[in-house]
């Protein structure tokens, strides 16, 4: 079995926009109240923030984080969450039927992304409020002082703005379990019109608005259409979201779910520029793919869930190494996308549908943090267009390639990174590639996450069951090809430098 990479040091895709390797923390289950903040923990900082969760987040590079919602934020008050946390409300939060007790809320986030070495990418509520709210917000994080709300804040004792930069104008608006669910005519006007206030508040800001929920809306296509053609003017970005299972076990079907994603991407590339030739416009939308992940393992026992409980184990998936390998081959497709996705958050972070998992004795990595992390430390640079020359297999999504692959080059530092993923389960890849544009580099490593079972998962109990181990042995350049064996069902990172 053969795979070739043609590349060409002159032709690339893009520069990747670090904000691809982003995440998400939702007020969620145990994403925020034992995830990232458990003040009565050993881990513990002096704040509640968990250093052992922090220190993972800053070993994966995450460099922006999407809070606090996802579904959570369509009812979400921003107000009950900042100011002393003893006046704080307990609130009924409907989306996911539990009690919210705001003790963690938007000032400690601000405050904790600086300490992980993140950005904030803020969500406002466009489900049950409107631009009066998104207005307020705006000016309590980013005007300097003297305005109601700006002073607000200085009380609350941040006296420097937050200068929040890139917000989400609501979550999934599309899908009839949002909370205030509309349109896309009544979203795209309303999404306009927080846009255009948001703005006259701080014009440096970015707005993301909401694309579809996934590819199988009925609404799909058209809801992307309309909801533009009534922002554009206002609007950054359009948000994708998808989630795959392997509820089937069916495993190839579930491997081939990236062709699914390459196609969401590149159909939603086409309707943003659809509506940029009807409008005659010079701006392009470019694309936030705010939500993708592997998410089906915890929808049984979510069902067993009492209502009104506080932050109970919710969306725990344990995720194993074939959904790592799908991991990888999602990641994959976001950076051959370069030029368009400039913003995508691995949903979510800690403990709900999460790389990092924690219980009170520590945290671990899930099988999914490898990839992730991999791909954000490596995987900066410039996107070289790589025409990957493979067999292919049919699956659902239609002809699927045997090897996803992406090479990344960091000029600057003379290094040049090839991910790969061999998604056939028995057979090794022998992959090529002629680089002989990059005389005298040489193979620096070549890591391999690999495992003969495809159900194999990390544990409290067993956390480094699943990691990715020295494979240099398996690469080599000769007269500039370079030549690396890929094993059967494996993510591999190969850097050359
Ligand atoms: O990430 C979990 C949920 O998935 C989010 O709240 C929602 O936006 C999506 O449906």
């Amino acid at each position: 079995n053969k795979v070739q990479l043609c590349i060409d040091r002159d032709f690339t895709i893009s520069k990747v926009d670090e904000r691809i390797y982003g995440s998400f923390i939702e007020h969620l289950g145990r994403a925020v109240y034992e995830g990232i903040y458990q003040p009565d923990n050993k881990f513990a900082d002096k704040n509640g923030y968990r250093e052992d969760v922090m220190n993972l987040i800053k070993e994966i590079g995450v460099p922006i984080v999407r809070y606090p919602g996802g579904n959570f934020v369509s009812a979400f008050n921003w107000e009950d969450s900042v100011g002393p946390k003893k006046d704080r409300p307990r609130r009924l939060e409907l989306a996911w039927g539990v009690v919210e007790t705001n003790q963690f809320g938007l000032d400690e986030f601000v405050d904790w992304c600086k300490k992980v070495g993140t950005k904030p990418m803020y969500a406002v509520n466009l489900g049950t409020r409107g631009i009066e709210d998104a207005k307020n917000v705006i000016e309590y994080c980013n005007i300097k002082s003297g305005t109601k709300y700006s002073d607000m804040r200085i009380k609350n004792g941040a006296k420097d703005p937050y200068n929040i930069k890139l917000w989400c104008l609501g979550n999934e608006m599309d899908g009839p379990w949002q909370m205030g669910h509309m349109t896309a005519q009544e979203y795209g006007l309303k999404a306009g019109r927080a846009g255009h206030i948001m703005k006259l508040v701080d014009s440096s800001i970015e707005t993301v608005v909401c694309g579809s929920s996934s590819l199988y809306m009925n609404t799909y296509g058209e809801w992307e259409r309309v909801v533009l053609e009534n922002s554009y003017d206002t609007t950054d970005y359009l948000s994708l979201h998808t989630y795959y299972g392997n509820a089937e076990n069916d495993t190839p079907n579930f491997l081939a779910s990236s062709v699914a994603m390459d196609q969401f991407i590149s159909q939603v590339i086409s309707i943003c520029d659809y509506v940029k030739a009807v409008k005659r416009s010079k701006k392009t939308i470019n694309l936030s793919f705010d939500e993708w992940n592997v998410w089906y393992h915890s929808n049984e026992q979510d069902k067993k869930i009492e209502k009104w409980c506080e932050h109970p184990h919710q969306l725990e998936d344990v995720y194993n190494f074939e959904d790592a390998l799908l991991v990888g081959s999602m990641l994959i497709t976001l950076l051959r996308h370069a030029d368009r996705v400039k913003i995508a958050c691995l949903a979510q972070l800690v403990n709900v549908i999460a790389p990092i998992m924690t219980s009170d004795t520590g945290a671990w990595r899930q099988t999914i943090f490898y990839p992730y992390m991999q791909a954000s430390v490596y995987g900066r640079g410039e996107v070289l267009n790589t025409v990957v020359k493979a067999p292919t297999y049919e699956s659902k999504h239609g002809d699927a390639p045997y090897v996803d692959s992406v090479v990344v080059t960091d000029e600057e530092n003379e290094a040049l990174t090839i991910f790969a993923v061999n998604k056939n389960l028995e057979e090794d890849f022998e992959l090529t590639c002629d680089l002989r544009q990059y005389a005298g580099y040489k193979v620096v490593e070549h890591s391999v996450l690999t495992h003969n079972d495809l159900k194999a998962e990390n544990t409290e109990q067993n956390p480094d069951n699943v990691k990715p181990v020295d494979f240099t042995k398996g690469s080599k350049v000769d007269n500039g090809i370079l030549t690396s064996k890929l094993p059967a069902k494996s993510w591999n990172v190969i850097r050359l430098a």
